[in-house]
């Protein structure tokens, strides 16, 4: 029947994955379902700063680049990920920047934005131009960013990245602000006042990365109240984890929250894609980081698809 991408067509939606760069074109399944199902596609890791510009000054771009020419070759668009984030950023940047001047690193930080839309300019649909940037109690991540050069950083982002590519979309993206509450009014009050000082900001992105074991009582509500200042939104990272083994309850709980999660971007006019992190169990970064939990996506370590898939496959 029909692929996830066609379905997601007939309503305008762009529905994409997380791409391990590795298994694309090496894996023939892994390839053939990124392909087929998807209409768009996030590096998983390959895009991060880290990545890049493993040696100051040096870029690689190569892995990167493939996914871009593979997406073209398949009629994909591309979710860059990420540019400015606490995370995975290069070992050269972590042991110098706590010497730098804020001026030093405004540089720095302004020449890899600079760099790396330059390097894309005109292949990258959405940009998550600042990952991560709050934590849960709504308070600013206390990075080696906000540190140096104070909350002003993330609005410099922003308009560096827009200098670069004019027409790509620039999203601010973090998790746990699927659902109203400190972090989620955090980011609205960051986004409303952006969007006033005239910044050039086009969308947020909600990670989603969901655990049966947690509510997510007003996602459509939320991502409604985001559109309504005249932004986009997407979910970005949608995967469910629970505790393993899986039980059926449990799954039943799995499948639910991806039906709800679709449904409530299907539901919100400026909900544009609707992005998983990965979409086989054998490949998600969820079992390397939650200790004893898994079996978050929508096929399982066979590539069998799940009761996930077919979910998501009806209520497209
Ligand atoms: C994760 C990748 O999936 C892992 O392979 C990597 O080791 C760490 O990063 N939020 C994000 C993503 O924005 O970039 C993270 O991806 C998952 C959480």
């Amino acid at each position: 029947s029909d692929s996830l991408r066609a379905l997601a067509a007939r309503s305008g939606l762009r529905i994409g994955t997380a791409v391990n760069t590795d298994l694309l074109g090496t894996d023939a399944t892994y390839t053939a379902i990124t392909d087929q199902q998807f209409s768009t596609v996030t590096p998983e890791n390959v895009m991060k700063w880290q990545l890049v510009e493993p040696t100051r000054g040096t870029y690689d771009w190569a892995a990167a680049d493939r996914l871009v020419a593979s997406a073209r070759a398949n009629g994909q668009l591309v979710r860059g990920h990420t540019l400015v984030w606490h995370s995975q950023l290069p070992d050269w940047l972590v042991q110098a920047a706590p010497a730098m001047s804020a001026d030093e690193l405004r540089a720095v930080l302004k020449k890899h934005v600079t760099d790396e839309v330059t390097h894309f300019k005109g292949k990258i649909w959405q940009w998550d131009v600042v990952n991560e940037a709050f934590n849960d109690d709504g308070t600013l991540r206390d990075s080696i960013f906000l540190q140096k050069l104070g909350p002003g950083y993330i609005a410099d982002a922003f308009r560096w990245a827009h200098a670069a590519d004019p027409k790509a979309q620039l999203f601010y993206n973090d998790y746990n602000i699927e659902y109203t509450g400190p972090k989620s009014n955090a980011v609205y009050a960051l986004v409303t006042q952006l969007k006033a000082e005239g910044v050039p900001i086009d969308g947020v992105g909600f990670q989603t990365h969901l655990d049966t074991q947690y509510p997510l009582p007003d996602l459509r509500a939320n991502l409604q109240r985001f559109a309504d200042l005249g932004l986009n939104v997407a979910e970005t990272e949608v995967d469910v984890r629970t505790t393993l083994p899986v039980t059926a309850v449990e799954q039943s709980a799995q499948v639910a929250a991806y039906s709800q999660t679709l449904q409530a971007c299907l539901a919100v006019r400026s909900c544009i894609s609707y992005t998983v992190w990965g979409f086989d169990d054998g490949h998600s970064w969820v079992p390397g980081v939650f200790a004893g939990e898994g079996a978050a996506n929508l096929y399982d370590a066979g590539y069998t698809p799940k009761a996930q898939y077919f979910a998501l496959q009806q209520d497209l």
